[in-house]
């Protein structure tokens, strides 16, 4: 079975972005990002691509887009999130967002890999609202970044059993 994984790192206010952009530098977050990625295919929006700038190493790399014109090396394209979660033969698929796609993908999500910023951010693209009836969390220990002083919560939800 194909497992269907969000990966995001959200403030209080499920604010994960601003002027396309990520609001907060949290180091182990990147590092936990990037080991929890490795080996693994990417999906994300077009949005999102572009704040990074370049498909992300050692990963296979899906950027979506209406587009039908956008290409990138390295990169598959798709027009549609569920071809493109139907066409990609590996069994681990990480979603990278941003919101409209994590807002698309979350019905379909088996597993959400979250940070929890414990902040307040001034955002203008949000994490869906999860819903505690249809997911439950295994938190981790509260952590915090010595250089900024924000503290976050790595936490994994899993879908409850029906
Ligand atoms: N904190 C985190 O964990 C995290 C993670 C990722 C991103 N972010 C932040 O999120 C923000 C970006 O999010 P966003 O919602 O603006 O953009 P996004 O979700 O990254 O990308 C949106 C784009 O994806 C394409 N798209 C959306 N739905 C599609 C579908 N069903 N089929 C095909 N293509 C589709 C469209 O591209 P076209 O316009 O090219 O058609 C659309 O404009 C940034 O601020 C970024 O820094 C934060």
């Amino acid at each position: 079975m194909k497992e269907i994984v969000l990966v995001a790192a959200l403030s209080e206010n499920q604010a994960i972005g601003k002027d396309n952009q990520l609001l907060w530098h949290l180091p182990e977050d990147l590092k936990r990002f990037r080991a929890m990625t490795l080996g693994h295919t990417v999906i994300m929006g077009r949005k999102t691509f572009d704040s990074i700038g370049r498909p992300l190493p050692k990963r296979k790399n899906v950027v979506l887009t209406r587009n039908e014109n956008w290409s990138h090396p390295n990169v598959a394209v798709y027009n549609d999130l569920k071809k493109a979660i139907a066409e990609c033969a590996e069994e681990t698929l990480m979603i990278l967002g941003g919101a409209e796609i994590y807002a698309q993908s979350m019905p379909l999500a088996d597993r959400l890999e979250l940070t929890h910023v414990h902040s307040h951010f001034q955002g203008d693209a949000f994490f869906p609202s999860i819903d505690e009836d249809i997911w439950k969390a295994d938190r981790g220990e509260k952590k915090t970044d010595a250089a900024s002083g924000i503290s976050y919560t790595f936490t994994r939800w899993l879908r409850k059993q029906p």
